[in-house]
């Protein structure tokens, strides 16, 4: 065997805002198990690097939203995603996190290397801050119509509708998302990391990387052409959690979580392999891969090897094995819309049955375009695969040697065309499996590794030792004799695809994991070796089973849309009765309390022509000072009511949802007061 090579395979670090699910496992965290169980296989020098992002505004909006601190949220969620991952058999040689404080001191200190060789360039740009909340929003912070295709709640960094990166000054009637407020520009000092000096060499390593997978490449081919593309990349941030920027001026920032989450490869090594981590990131024998989803190509294929580039001593990524994306029954898969499979509760309902899915996900990965998942696939999958052939074949195998041999592999008579046949794609099926492997193409290795479960499954009902056991002696010897060579292929090859069943299966054969290369060969288990009868590997799924799930997805969908909730639509007008509607911009310019109630604010109201006073039942929602100032709509014509005493003239329009809450119905953008609404 040819010297070991050395791998340093990393999975992207995902962030620690909310559980794993099916499109995290297929994305990038099973196929890079995949990659890397085999690789040991082989006898490879390989570490595989892992942890949570910890830092971001991802963390600190989830914080928001679950109205505790970014250090609960990241937590909670890094011990839950640990734990998931562990239970997927997903096999981090180290699982850490960008809080700690080996994390912290590696990234600073790179940070500080390139400050010192002056590769920053120190900026004061304007920034959007929001005036009501008081601090400078982070580009996930804002919203509005994307520029490019018109969809009205892009972020500030990008569009969701048609993926366009973007910065938040291009978004048309930016919103901060804290306050809802417009929000202004401000100045601020920032450190950009310059490309476009980088520009040729970045252009060299891309286009020396032919070999990465299409869309890789691709995508990053059209990011350079772009134009834009090598702009300096601010690496500092105006926030309160992440890792504070080292340097004089920096008081108060922190720097960008894409700036640190990619040197936590480089940490989470060191705690590892302690001194040794060098080896594993500057040696140019060490291969580096970085198994990441679509979304962050970019920054793993430019960005980050640019950052490598300017440090000086690393290696630089040789692979990036990027997928697209899972989609679950037709729909993009959606934490907020509880749109998931969720690993930790596919294990409370699926128990010990890890390996359905790292089956079925390997078998429907989004390797080369976006993929769907659905829970019928799922069944018929496991159903009529896992069960109908691999279980079947292993079963009949181990069931009819412990009933004909006492368990014991007979010594096979002369071979027939077949039984040679058949061992020939076993002594072969290594060498297809791993070159399907070596190019990460893991659907393709998974066909070729099935296909061995089913010439095995069709040998036996071809040759039916069964029958042939009243008759013939020596051939039902030998078809047992080969039968068994299948299933041990089967128990060393698969562990990649399904470490838990494979490492069953070889219990019940009395074998150990053999290297891959020992794969190789015709004999795995020899004559007069005991096999158990063991227990069966997989168990149908019921259509109830199937149904429950996709249930399951269907009331989480109706829970969050709540249109069975709101009240029938109203009977047809004319439009001359909406005519009769004196709808205006307003802009209130004082609000206060009405005494001795919890509702009602009295407002003064500029409508273009003169000034109203208006009461409004406004109070359980807004606080008169949050509200001076804001831009409204007024039905002006309503007929003047008395309410507690005061004469009100006309109504502030209100979107009310059916829970009652209550918000203004404002113009875009702000107007003069008075323009007619219609
Ligand atoms: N947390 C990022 C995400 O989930 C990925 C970070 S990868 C790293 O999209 F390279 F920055 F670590
Ligand atoms: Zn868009």
């Amino acid at each position: 065997m040819a010297d070991p090579r050395r791998f340093t395979v990393t999975a992207a670090l995902p962030y620690a805002n909310g559980p794993v699910h099916i499109g995290h496992l297929a994305g990038c965290y099973l196929p890079a198990d995949i990659y890397v169980r085999y690789l040991r296989q082989r006898g490879e020098e390989v570490k595989f690097i892992c942890g949570s992002d910890e830092h971001g505004v991802a963390i600190i909006m989830k914080a928001k939203a679950e109205g505790v601190s970014p250090r609960d949220i990241v937590n909670k969620y890094h011990s839950i995603m640990s734990k998931a991952f562990e239970e997927f058999g997903i096999s981090f040689d180290v699982y850490s996190r960008t809080t700690k404080e080996t994390h912290h001191k590696t990234a600073s200190d790179f940070f500080l290397k390139l400050y010192k060789q002056g590769k920053f360039i120190e900026k004061e740009t304007e920034q959007y801050f929001d005036p009501e909340a008081q601090q400078f929003l982070a580009d996930r912070y804002i919203q509005g119509e994307c520029p490019n295709c018109g969809y009205p709640e892009a972020y500030g960094d990008q569009c969701e509708n048609c993926g366009a990166s973007l910065s938040s000054t291009d978004l048309i009637n930016p919103k901060s998302s804290l306050s809802g407020a417009k929000p202004v520009l401000k100045k601020t000092t920032h450190w950009f990391l310059p490309l476009d000096h980088l520009s040729g060499k970045i252009k060299k390593y891309v286009e020396s990387h032919k070999d990465w997978k299409p869309n890789v490449y691709g995508q990053c081919i059209s990011w350079l052409d772009s134009g834009d593309g090598l702009q300096a990349r601010s690496m500092t941030r105006d926030l309160e959690w992440g890792i504070p920027v080292p340097v004089e001026g920096g008081e108060g920032k922190v720097l960008y979580v894409w700036f640190d989450a990619p040197i936590g490869y480089i940490s989470a090594t060191k705690e590892l392999l302690g001194d040794e981590w060098e080896t594993w990131w500057k040696d140019e024998e060490t291969s580096l891969i970085h198994f990441i989803g679509k979304d962050n190509i970019v920054f793993h294929c430019i960005i980050f090897p640019a950052m490598l580039m300017e440090h000086g001593e690393f290696i630089l990524p040789d692979q990036v094995p990027a997928n697209e994306f899972l989609n679950l029954e037709g729909k993009k898969i959606s934490t907020s819309r509880n749109w998931a499979v969720w690993l930790h509760e596919y294990l409370r309902d699926f128990e010990g049955q890890q390996d359905v899915l790292r089956y079925v996900l390997c078998a429907t990965a989004p390797e080369t375009k976006d993929n769907d998942f659905t829970w019928k696939d799922f069944q018929t999958r496991n159903n009529s695969e896992l069960v109908a052939i691999f279980g079947n074949l292993v079963n009949r195998v181990l069931v009819l040697m412990n009933k004909y041999y006492g368990g014991q592999v007979p010594e096979p008579a002369d071979l027939s065309q077949e039984d040679h046949e058949l061992l020939d794609l076993l002594e072969r099926a290594p060498k297809k499996i791993g070159e399907s492997l070596s190019k990460y193409r893991f659907r393709e290795a998974l066909t070729s590794y099935m296909n061995l479960a089913r010439a095995g499954n069709k040998y036996l009902a071809d040759e039916e030792p069964w029958k042939t056991i009243k008759t013939d002696e020596k051939r039902t010897a030998t078809i047992m004799y080969v039968a068994a060579q299948v299933c041990a292929q089967l128990s060393q090859l698969g562990e990649p695809f399904m470490p838990f069943t494979t490492a069953k299966l070889r219990e019940y054969l009395g074998l150990e994991l053999r290297s891959w290369h020992n794969c190789a060969v015709k004999e795995i288990i020899p004559k007069g070796h005991t096999i158990q009868k063991g227990e069966l590997l997989f168990t149908k799924i019921e259509d109830q089973q199937v149904e429950e799930q996709v249930g399951k997805l269907t009331i989480a969908k109706e829970a969050n849309t709540p249109e069975s909730d709101l009240p029938p639509l109203k009977d047809i007008i004319s439009f001359d009765d909406f005519s009769k509607l004196d709808i205006r911009t307003g802009t209130i310019l004082e609000a206060f309390r009405v005494p001795k109630t919890d509702k009602l604010l009295q407002l003064k109201v500029d409508i273009g022509i003169e000034n109203r006073t208006i009461v409004s039942g406004i109070a359980e929602y807004y606080t008169p000072e949050e509200i001076i100032g804001k831009q409204v709509s007024v039905l002006t014509n309503l007929a003047p009511r008395k309410i507690r005493g005061v004469e009100s003239k006309g109504m502030i329009l209100m979107a009310e949802n059916p829970g009652g809450e209550l918000n203004f119905i404002s113009p875009g953008n702000s107007m003069a007061s008075g323009a007619i609404i219609r």
